[in-house]
């Protein structure tokens, strides 16, 4: 089983202004195909720093195999998830939002908009995805199939 944590980015959400849907569609998701063990969820403003320590003590106190992120991704004045992403991971996976953004662009044109990145700290996958639940599924879709693959790589 891998062991997964759920980030949302939401200022909104955080303060309780707006139901979190997409957190919990992805928790859904990923343990619909049964190796995938969700054991940390959180709703967190869009803070670069809150954001980036947050995922370090997901890496390095609680081991995580997977950290999900969802939300952020886009071109408000709040949306530093990627950044907070990139600057705690020691190698990036840049193929794992090429194939999101591949496969959304087959869907929207607003795919091009989200600035989602992935990367490796120590031996945890970090992706993430946009915010809303619709590009929750779509980007989950696209990158599925590989998943397991990647993550057995860092075992
Ligand atoms: N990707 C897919 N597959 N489907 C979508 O509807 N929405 C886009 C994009 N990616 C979308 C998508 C939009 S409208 C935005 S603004 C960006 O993701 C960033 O979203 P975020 O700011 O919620 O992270």
């Amino acid at each position: 089983m891998y062991r997964t944590g759920i980030m949302t980015l939401s200022d909104k959400g955080s303060q309780g202004q707006r139901e979190d849907k997409s957190g919990p569609l992805i928790q859904t998701m990923l343990e619909s195909l049964g190796n995938y063990d969700v054991v940390k969820t959180t709703i967190l403003p869009d803070d670069v720093d809150t954001i980036k320590e947050s995922l370090i003590t997901w890496v390095d106190a609680d081991n995580l195999d997977l950290i999900l992120t969802t939300g952020g991704t886009g071109f408000s004045q709040r949306d530093w998830t990627p950044e907070a992403t990139a600057a705690v991971c020691d190698r990036m996976a840049p193929g794992i939002p090429e194939a999101m953004r591949y496969y959304s662009l087959q869907i929207t044109p607003k795919a091009m908009l989200s600035r989602a990145t992935a990367g490796i700290r120590k031996r945890t996958l970090i992706i993430n995805l946009p915010g809303s639940p619709k590009a929750v599924k779509e980007n989950l879709e696209a990158i599925l199939p590989a998943l397991d693959h990647g993550l057995e790589m860092l075992l």
